[in-house]
């Protein structure tokens, strides 16, 4: 029997779908009253971790692909975002600023304000992916092989799967363990801007850049010294997106 092995070369460029979740269920304990019902009004009773992954839903379908360039923002390591090169595709910075734009319009129609407020509840996690703002080069670490417990991977994917599900964990086990803030601590953590949250996931890729040779085997100890990174980004993703939208349905 002939067996043919079609290799997938593809980019595939999402945080997975149980860091969206993670941050989508922290963020929804974190409403304002008012929020929450604007929330389930636009989102017909659906959770924000159940939307979360959306954006990454319609990648696929070639009707969304001007959307393909809104879940990253590449620029030089060790620049801040707003002295860099805009790229003419949008990014993310851009594409959150939209997202925002579009939710408050009340001329905006129905069908807008769902769509974009779906996109925002996914973009606002990518933020927090520190290999989504990252650098072009290698396309967020997309071009960097290494191996994930012997497997082949590479280190933006080590950042949007493999550390997250080496964990065993439900995505709402994730966001219990990692939502234990005090009202002091949270209140610092959504302080800034976006400006502000981009940088610090850029400084991140940098560190992660660094450590990592090409080819390297990834495994435990990579988990060791990661894993809290990774958890904090997803604490404060969860907190971040409450913020944005208890703003943004003040
Ligand atoms: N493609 C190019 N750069 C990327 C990045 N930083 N993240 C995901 N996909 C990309
Ligand atoms: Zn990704
Ligand atoms: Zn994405």
């Amino acid at each position: 029997m002939l067996i043919l092995i079609i290799p997938f070369f593809g980019v595939a460029n999402f945080w997975g779908k149980t860091g969206h979740r993670v941050t989508g269920h922290i963020a929804e304990k974190h409403l304002t009253g008012k929020a929450k019902r604007a929330l389930k009004d636009l989102l017909d009773g659906h959770s924000l971790a159940f939307v979360s992954t959306f954006a990454d839903e319609i990648k696929a379908d070639r009707a969304y692909s001007k959307f393909s360039a809104w879940h990253y923002v590449n620029y030089p390591l060790g620049m801040r975002y707003e002295d860099s090169k805009k790229s003419k595709y949008g990014d993310l910075i851009t594409a959150i600023e939209e997202c925002t734009r579009i939710v408050k319009n009340k001329n905006s129609s129905r069908e807008d304000r769902v769509f974009y407020l779906k996109m925002l509840i996914h973009l606002i996690g990518d933020l927090h992916q520190p290999m989504h703002a990252s650098r072009a080069e290698d396309k967020g670490g997309n071009d960097i092989q290494v191996q994930w417990f012997g497997e082949g991977s590479n280190l933006h994917r080590v950042w949007d799967k493999n550390l997250i599900l080496s964990y065993g964990m439900t995505y709402t086990e994730l966001a219990t363990e990692l939502d234990q803030a005090s009202r002091k601590e949270r209140k610092k953590i959504q302080e800034g801007t976006i400006y502000d949250w981009v940088h610090e996931s850029h400084e991140l890729c940098a560190e992660i850049y660094d450590s990592v040779e090409v080819g390297e085997k990834l495994g435990y100890k990579y988990g060791y010294k990661y894993n809290n990174v990774l958890f904090n980004q997803l604490q404060k993703g969860g907190l971040r997106l409450a913020k944005v939208l208890n703003d943004l349905f003040a």
